[in-house]
This record gives structure tokens, C-alpha cells and sequence, in this order.
């Protein structure tokens, strides 16, 4: 089992192993959390895995409680109504919650359980790639509204994260790419050699789930993406220095795809798409050299990302969806450029204006 400490403000550990959920002591560890035990997860992570988690966790009978599956679910709405469960089942202060599920169990269990009661514990066991490599670790939680992405949340740490690759084995191969589009992003702003690992292993492997082919590389690699997660977290733990905006690499233009999509596009799909073109925009205002442009579209098309997306065609409805982006000001749009593979530009963040939007607009429409 890997065993990785994120030493922020209030320090947590990260489990990650293959078949570790059968095999770690849950009796000491739930003793140390709480007496009681709340399970959030979603619908489709509960028909897969509610009988066999709650035999496993039986000494301590968690209240089990779902919600529907979806990026469309994480919202006020479904927090509001979780809350209410939470209170006619009488659950108050010395409960601990479990997140089982992914990025979307994480973000909105996460802040939940910051809120609810003016905080509780959580522990988180993501059940996605997307989760296992960002989305569970950082500290960030939250929900969406209908016009912007992640815009209501806390900055909110587990207690623990247990992550079971075998979970894995029961995720379709959409999923298995969204997270690899989180993996790519981190390659890419902090570790060109990550990025070498990636295509090395994927040239080496053609079967259709080759992300699940060997575990050791699998878990190396997700260990490898929370380092680098770690590194810029735990320098920057609540965006106030600037660094761990660089997190957001792909994701201005992303988060803008999802949103124009009332969040249908799965959001490693966007990201992905957000990583073509915001590294095309690195290279047109002089950042990113011609060269290392070509082997990221490369990598992006190797590694079978769809580039096409219906929802950048309307100049106005993405200039909308920018500005009310978390990085914007009243006065500009910013985004992360990309320097070289495994380096940003400096200073984080940079502005960007019409002009480019319409140029890369006008590229990426013809780029196809
Ligand atoms: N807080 C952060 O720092 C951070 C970072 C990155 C992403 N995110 C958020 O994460 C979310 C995306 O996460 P996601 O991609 O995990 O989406 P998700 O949680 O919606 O999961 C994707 C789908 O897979 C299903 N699923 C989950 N585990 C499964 C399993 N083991 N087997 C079969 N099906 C399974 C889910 O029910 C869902 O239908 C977005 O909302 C994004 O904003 C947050
Ligand atoms: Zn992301």
C-alpha cells in the first residue's frame, strides 16, 4: 500500500493500493473518526457497491444515503435535500461522513460535511480515476450553478482518503479517460517526464482498457499525479498565493464547455478540449514553442481524446461563460499558459482578450 502524507494546515493521509478496501483494519479506523456513520454516494456507485461496503462496515450500520448520478446533480438543491435527510434521521455532530463515489460525491459530500452542523469529518473513497488522481485530494469542495462551474464551496480537508483500484474495474472506458485527461493536465503544468511515461506506456499498450493493463504502472501513476497535486497544494492550500491556480490549466476554456453544455460534457472530456486549445493559445502569444505544441495535439489524438465539441461556436455565449469564470476580474480574463511540457509562464495567470478568443475560435474550427 502507498502511503502519501499531505502536510497541510490540518495534515491527512492518502491510501492508495489495489484490493486495499478487504483488507484494512475499518474497526481502529472508524474508531478514530466518529461514532456514527453516514455513507453519501450515488446512485450508480450504490447498485455497484452499497451490499458489498455496508458487510464490509456492518460492525457500525452507516446510514446509506444517495443521490442521483450526474454532473447535473451537484447542486444547492441536492445538498439542501441531503440536509434534510441528514436531520430527519437525527444525524448531529458526532457523525463522520464517507464519500463513495466520484469527483461529484467528493465535491458535494465534501462540502456538506464542512457545513452541516458548522462541520463534521469526512473521509473520502473515490471510486473514479478523475477522483482518485484530483478531484478527491486538495481540499476543494463545492457545487455548480446554472451559470458557472464549482462557484459555491469551502476549502475543506478529509480526514483520510482511502483509494481501491479495484474499484476501478467496473468503471466504462469514458470515465477511465476523464481521468486521464486530469492526469495529462498535471503531466503537463509540473512533469514533462510524467508526460514521456504516459506515451511510453500507452505506445506499449494497445488493448482497448490498457489504463487498467498493469497495476503497478497504474498505481505509480496515479501516486505520481497526486505528488504532483500535493507539491502545488500544499504550497498554496487556499488559492491565496496564486500558485495553485495553475491546477486550472484546460479547465478555463473547460469549464466554459461544460457550462454552455448544462454540464452533459463530462468534465475530463472538456478539459481535455480545454488543454488543445489553451495550448494553442500558449504558442500564438509566443509562450509555447511550435514544437512542443505538436507533440501535446499529438499526445491528445494518440491518447484518443475527441477534440470536437458543438459548443464553442457561439462567440458571445463563451465570452458570457468566461467572465464568470473564477479566475476573471471585472476588468479581464485570465488563464494558465503553458510555458513547455511540464512548465507554466510565470506569474500563474494571464490575461487573455476578444481578439484571442476569436483567433482561437477561428483555428479550432478550422483545426478539425
Ligand atoms: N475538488 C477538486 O479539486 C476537483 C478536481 C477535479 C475535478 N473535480 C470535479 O470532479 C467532478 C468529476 O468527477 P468524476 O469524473 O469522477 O465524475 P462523477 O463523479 O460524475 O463520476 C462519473 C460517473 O461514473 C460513475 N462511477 C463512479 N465510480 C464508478 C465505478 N467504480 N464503477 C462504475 N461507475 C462509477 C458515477 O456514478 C458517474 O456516473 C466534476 O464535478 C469536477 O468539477 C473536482
Ligand atoms: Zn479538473
Amino acid at each position: 500500500m502507498i502511503k502519501i502524507h499531505i502536510n497541510v494546515d490540518t495534515p491527512y493521509d492518502i491510501y492508495l493500493g489495489a484490493g486495499i478496501l478487504n483488507t484494512l483494519n475499518w474497526t481502529s479506523i472508524f474508531q478514530s473518526y466518529a461514532k456514527r456513520f453516514v455513507v453519501i454516494s450515488d446512485t450508480t456507485v450504490s447498485t455497484l457497491y452499497r451490499e458489498k461496503l455496508l458487510n464490509l462496515w456492518s460492525e457500525y450500520s452507516p446510514l446509506w444515503l444517495n443521490f442521483e448520478a450526474g454532473e447535473a446533480s451537484k447542486t444547492r438543491e441536492t445538498k439542501a435535500l441531503l440536509e434534510d435527510q441528514l436531520q430527519e434521521a437525527g444525524v448531529n455532530r458526532d457523525a463522520c461522513m464517507i464519500a463513495v463515489g466520484g469527483g461529484v460525491v467528493c465535491d458535494l459530500a465534501g462540502f456538506l460535511a464542512a457545513t452541516y452542523n458548522r462541520g463534521v469529518p469526512v473521509i473520502y473513497i473515490p471510486t473514479t480515476l478523475l477522483a482518485m488522481v484530483d478531484a478527491s485530494v486538495g481540499g476543494k469542495t463545492g457545487v455548480n450553478t446554472s451559470l458557472s462551474k464549482n462557484s459555491i464551496g469551502v476549502f475543506s480537508q478529509p480526514k483520510a482518503i482511502y483509494m481501491d483500484i479495484d474499484f476501478l474495474n467496473t468503471l466504462p472506458d469514458n470515465e477511465l479517460q476523464n481521468g486521464l485527461a486530469e492526469i495529462l493536465k498535471h503531466s503537463l503544468i509540473r512533469d514533462v517526464k510524467q508526460f514521456e511515461r504516459l506515451l511510453k506506456f500507452r505506445k506499449a499498450h494497445s488493448e482497448e482498457s490498457w489504463l487498467l493493463s498493469d497495476k503497478m504502472w497504474l498505481l505509480e501513476t496515479i501516486a505520481e499525479s497526486i505528488r504532483i497535486k500535493k507539491e502545488v497544494v500544499v504550497c498554496d492550500e487556499k488559492e491565496t498565493g496564486g500558485l495553485r491556480q495553475i491546477l486550472n490549466f484546460g479547465h478555463t476554456i473547460g469549464h466554459a464547455i461544460e457550462q454552455l453544455s448544462g454540464y452533459t460534457v463530462a468534465h475530463g472530456e472538456a478539459v481535455a478540449i480545454g488543454i488543445y486549445l489553451e495550448s494553442y493559445l500558449s504558442y500564438c502569444r509566443g509562450y509555447l514553442s511550435w514544437e512542443n505544441f505538436s507533440k501535446i495535439e499529438k499526445a491528445l489524438k494518440f491518447l484518443k481524446f475527441q477534440l470536437n465539441t458543438p459548443y464553442l461556436s457561439d462567440l458571445n455565449a463563451i465570452s458570457n461563460a468566461l467572465s464568470v469564470d473564477k479566475k476573471s476580474t471585472a476588468k479581464e480574463w485570465r488563464m494558465v499558459f503553458l510555458k513547455s511540457i511540464g512548465t507554466v509562464c510565470d506569474n500563474y495567470v494571464r490575461a487573455f482578450d476578444k481578439a484571442d478568443l476569436e483567433k482561437l475560435l477561428t483555428w479550432y474550427r478550422e483545426s478539425l
